[in-house]
C-alpha cells in the first residue's frame, strides 16, 4: 500500500529539513535514507565513498531502501543519487507517494557549496556549477518519475509543506 511520503531530489533542494517539517505536521516517523546509513555502519557518508567507494555505498543505500520500503506510513528522505537504480525508483513508489524537490542549479551550488560533504560533488570537474549541471542534466529521468514535482525556489519551507501536504491528502 502506497502509505509513505518519499522526498526525492538532487543534493541540497532540502529533502531532510522539509521531511522532518512534513514528518511532524503530518505525526508520522521520519527516516533520513543517508543518517539510516550513517547510523547503520558508523561511518559518514564521506567516510564511506573514501574507504570503500560509490558502487559500495549504492550498496548501502540500496539495502536501506528495500528495509525502508517495507515500512509504513513514514516520510522518507532519499539521498540525491537513490533514483538512479530503477529498482530503487519502483520499490519506493509502491510504498509511496514520491515528491521531487527541485531548484535552480545556482541555489543549489551556493547551498553545497562547503567541500567534504558531498563526495559526488567534490569528485567532479573543477568548475562544480558545472558538474551540478552535468548531473542534473543525466539524472532528469530519473526524477522525472516522481509523482509530484516541487520547485522550491521561491517558496519558503511553510508553503511547500502544505503543497505537499494538499497534494498528499488529496
Ligand atoms: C548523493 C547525495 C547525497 C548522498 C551521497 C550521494 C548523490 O545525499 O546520498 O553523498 O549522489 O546525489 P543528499 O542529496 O542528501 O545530499
Amino acid at each position: 500500500m502506497k502509505s509513505n511520503l518519499v522526498l526525492t531530489g538532487f543534493m541540497g533542494t532540502g529533502k531532510t529539513s522539509l521531511g522532518k517539517l512534513l514528518a511532524e505536521k503530518l505525526g508520522r516517523g521520519f527516516v533520513d535514507l543517508d543518517q539510516k546509513i550513517e547510523q547503520d555502519t558508523g561511518m559518514t557518508i564521506p567516510q564511506i565513498f573514501e574507504k570503500y567507494g560509490e558502487k559500495y555505498f549504492r550498496e548501502l543505500e540500496k539495502n536501506a531502501v528495500k528495509e525502508v520500503a517495507a515500512r509504513k506510513n513514514l516520510v522518507i528522505a532519499t539521498g540525491g543519487g537513490t533514483v538512479k537504480d530503477e529498482e530503487n525508483i519502483k520499490l519506493l513508489k509502491e510504498s509511496g507517494v514520491m515528491v521531487c524537490l527541485t531548484t535552480e542549479p545556482e541555489e543549489i551550488f551556493r547551498r553545497t557549496e562547503r567541500r567534504g560533504e558531498r563526495p559526488v560533488l567534490d569528485a567532479g570537474d573543477e568548475d562544480r556549477l558545472n558538474t551540478i549541471k552535468k548531473l542534473l542534466a543525466e539524472r532528469q529521468k530519473f526524477y522525472a518519475q516522481a509523482d509530484y514535482t516541487v520547485d522550491t525556489t521561491n517558496w519558503s519551507p511553510l508553503q511547500i509543506m502544505n503543497d505537499i501536504c494538499r497534494h498528499f491528502r488529496g
